[in-house]
C-alpha cells in the first residue's frame, strides 16, 4: 500500500477561499496533506506566522488527512524531513506559470526524487490572491467570499 504523503507550501497571508479549494482538492487525490506555512516572509507580513497557521488549523478541522504546520529554510529539506513525496501548488494562470516552472525545475535540481504536482483551483478563483485581498481590505473594500468568514473578521480587526 502506498502512502502519499504531499506538502502543499505557502505564504497564507492570509488563507484565502482559492487555497481551500486546492487543499480540498489535494485531500482527495492524497493521503496526507501538509499545508506547510512559510514562518519567515521576504517582507513583513500582515498576519504573524502564529496567526496564518491558527487560521488554517481553524479552516481545515474538517479533514483528518490534512494537517497544517510551520516551515522555514528550504522547502525541499523540510519535504525530506516529513517523508513527503509530493510538492502541490496552485496554477491560477498562465502567468502564475513561469515562476512555479522555476521553482519545480529548482526543487527537482535539489531533490530529483520529489515530484511537483499543480492543481488549477475552481474558475471563480483565478483572479484572488492574498496581495489583493489585503489590499482591498486595507483600503476598505468589501472581501466577503474571497477568504474565509473567519479571516474576514481577522482581517478586519487587523486593518482598524
Ligand atoms: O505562497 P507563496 O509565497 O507563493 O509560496 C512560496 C513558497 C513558500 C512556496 C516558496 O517561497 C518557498 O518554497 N520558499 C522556501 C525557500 C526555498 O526552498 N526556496 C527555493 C525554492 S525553488
Amino acid at each position: 500500500m502506498r502512502n502519499i504523503i504531499a506538502i502543499y507550501p505557502g505564504s497564507f497571508d492570509p488563507v484565502t477561499n482559492g487555497h481551500l479549494d486546492l487543499i480540498t482538492r489535494g485531500a482527495r487525490i492524497f493521503d496526507r496533506l501538509v499545508v506547510a506555512v512559510l514562518q519567515n516572509l521576504d517582507k513583513a507580513p500582515l498576519f504573524s506566522a502564529q496567526e496564518r497557521t491558527e487560521m488554517l488549523r481553524q479552516v481545515t478541522q474538517e479533514w483528518s488527512n490534512v494537517e497544517v504546520d510551520l516551515f522555514d529554510g528550504l522547502l525541499v529539506d523540510y519535504v525530506r524531513r516529513r517523508n513527503a513525496q509530493v510538492i502541490l501548488r496552485g496554477i491560477r494562470a498562465i502567468s502564475d506559470y513561469e515562476y512555479e516552472l522555476q521553482m519545480a525545475l529548482m526543487n527537482r535540481r535539489l531533490e530529483p526524487a520529489v515530484e511537483t504536482v499543480f492543481m488549477m483551483p475552481a474558475e471563480r478563483y483565478t483572479y484572488v490572491s492574498s496581495r489583493l485581498v489585503r489590499e482591498v481590505a486595507q483600503l476598505g473594500g468589501p472581501i466577503e467570499g474571497l477568504v474565509p468568514a473567519l479571516v474576514v473578521d481577522k482581517l478586519r480587526s487587523k486593518v482598524h
